[in-house]
């Protein structure tokens, strides 16, 4: 059963694209990456998703809800963290939280507690001295107190120091555990690669790619260097397609591998090895394979 999914999901500003014909399909209980540069469509996309805009075209479900028919009781399932936030400055966290507690959900008022001694919120404090950050992490509260089936987050981490990062994460790893859905977007690759199953990558609009990011390393190239005791003859490596090049330096090889090391690590092992270093690739540049264009619908 999908937590999300769209059907040529359109939306133009105007004349303005905002996002064109989009295919979207989020798993249950998956945390899926929404990535894009600024401008590609995220926001849109969200405000699609929560309703607060309808579509030129299209359709959307959530939780299994029609928007179209049952856009409301959609919302009441889902915890959101709108792009910009516009708190009610006069207010205390505290206040706040309590106000939106009393709009007809239920507050886990523990998990209150927990959340901000998480993020080490001063939720007494009125929200209009607060800074940037501190903001944040209200709204992340306010999106996570119901206990939701379904978060939807836009650029959560936002502003969240390094420390609150980590934080971050640790929460998307108990919403995880209990089988919750995560739909946050970003433009941050670092983020989305430790705490997504999935990313979609967004661009101009449009959904350029799917995948999920175990694959996405897969797919991928890996660089080993190995240095031999003794070259061996290159023909050693012959016959292991997953040997996508090798450049030969004196006793020390680079290998460039694609998918599994298995095959070449055994046959490397035949000889005798003084060093091995190897670097992944990093998602960032499988990112900028895709915007360069190479690996569009690879
Ligand atoms: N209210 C609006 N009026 C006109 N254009 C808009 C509006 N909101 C967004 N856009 C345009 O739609 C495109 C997508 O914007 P947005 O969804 O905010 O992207 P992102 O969140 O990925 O940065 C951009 O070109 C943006 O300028
Ligand atoms: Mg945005």
């Amino acid at each position: 059963m999908f937590a999300i999914e769209t059907e040529n999901l359109t939306k133009y500003y105007g004349k303005h694209r905002g996002v064109v014909s989009l295919f979207l399909q989020v798993k249950e209980g998956q945390i899926f990456g929404y990535l894009g540069p600024n401008g590609a469509g995220k926001t849109t996309t969200i405000r699609l998703l929560m309703n607060l805009i309808g579509p030129m075209d299209g359709n959307a479900k959530v939780l299994g809800l029609d928007l179209n028919k049952s856009g409301l009781e959609a919302r009441r399932h889902i915890g959101y963290l709108p792009g910009e936030l516009s708190l009610y400055e006069d207010l205390t966290g505290k206040e706040l939280l309590n106000y939106l507690g009393n709009l007809g959900r239920s507050v886990d008022w523990a998990l209150v507690a927990y959340l901000s001694e998480l993020f080490e919120c001063d939720l007494t404090r009125p929200i209009r001295e607060l800074s940037r950050g501190n903001k944040q992490k209200i709204g992340l509260i306010q999106a996570f107190m119901h206990k939701p089936d379904l978060l939807i987050l836009d650029e959560p981490t936002i502003g969240l120091d390094p420390l609150m990062q980590h934080a971050f994460l640790e929460l998307l790893e108990r919403v995880k555990k209990e089988g919750r859905t995560v739909f946050l977007s970003s433009h941050n690759l670092g983020e989305v690669e430790k705490s997504c199953d999935e990313i979609g990558i967004i661009r101009e609009g449009k959904l350029v790619a799917v995948e999920s990011v175990e694959s996405l390393k897969q797919k991928f190239l890996k660089h080993i260097e190995v240095e031999f005791k003794s070259a061996p003859p290159l023909e050693a490596f012959a016959g292991i397609t997953n040997i996508i090049d090798i450049k030969p330096k004196g006793t020390v090889f680079e290998f460039v591998i694609q998918g599994e090391l298995d095959p070449m690590l055994k046959r490397i092992a035949e000889f005798e090895v003084e060093n091995l270093t190897s670097h992944d690739i990093s998602l960032e540049d499988i990112f900028m394979d895709y915007y360069s264009g190479e690996m569009e619908n690879a």
